[in-house]
């Protein structure tokens, strides 16, 4: 299982990259407007900056929203760098793209993905990743981590390789279940990946031995 931070902030990433468990990186428009990187150029020396920290695949989501307009801006952006995977909304044109890309042998994340028959399309389509957004499901009542499973099944029963991208996941309880129900990657914040490591049973565990060694050096 790949462990990406979604993020576009460099200290998380360079944070996460530390842990030595970072295997990606994914962004979006909003997590790149937040760190407020604005401006064409800006954009794509951001992305430059995301691929020199860390040895992965780095989603860099297009703006166009129509089939030219994605494949011009798709085409550059797999330019800039061979660890850029163009990131492509789930839309007719997108999907369009995806295919396009696909056979080109440019990398592709096919991006909000709530239903198990875009996800279907997504793998038709030839995407390299499938981003199911489990967090935003959770916000409206509906159960993410079932919409994860009937990928795996689906995928599974055709063989596709498409890699299953749990997307828009919150915290450690969605890592782990992802991790149960066979994703092949998620993508999510630092506080979710660190939080991965907590146990005050660790904690008190690691105080006492402390303890112990100090009563019995000093
Ligand atoms: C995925 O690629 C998206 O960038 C992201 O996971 C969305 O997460 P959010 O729902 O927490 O904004």
């Amino acid at each position: 299982m790949k462990f990406f931070i979604d993020t576009a902030n460099l200290k998380d990433i360079e944070e996460a990259n530390d842990l030595g468990v970072l295997d990606g990186v994914t962004t979006n428009p909003s997590l790149m407007a937040k760190e407020g990187i604005t401006g064409a150029q800006n954009i794509l020396d951001h992305y430059l900056k995301i691929c020199e920290l860390v040895d992965g695949d780095v989603s860099a989501e297009v703006i166009a929203t129509d089939f030219e307009g994605m494949i011009a801006e798709g085409e550059k952006l797999a330019a800039l760098h061979p660890q850029i995977v163009v990131k492509i909304p789930m839309i007719k044109e997108g999907v369009k793209a995806i295919k396009y890309f696909s056979n080109k042998g440019i990398k592709t994340n096919c991006t909000l993905v709530f239903s198990v028959g875009q996800a279907l399309l997504a793998a038709k389509a030839g995407a390299t990743y499938v981003s199911p957004f489990i967090g935003r499901l959770d916000d409206v009542s509906t159960d993410g981590m079932v919409l994860i499973e009937d990928i795996r099944l689906i995928y599974d029963n055709y063989g596709f390789e498409t890699q299953i991208l749990a997307a828009s996941v919150r915290n450690v309880m969605h890592i782990i279940n992802c991790a149960k129900t066979g994703s092949d990657v998620i993508t999510g914040p630092l506080s979710a990946i660190e939080g991965l490591l907590k146990h005050p049973l660790t904690d008190i565990g690691l105080a006492t031995f402390l303890a112990d060694y100090q009563k019995g050096n000093s």
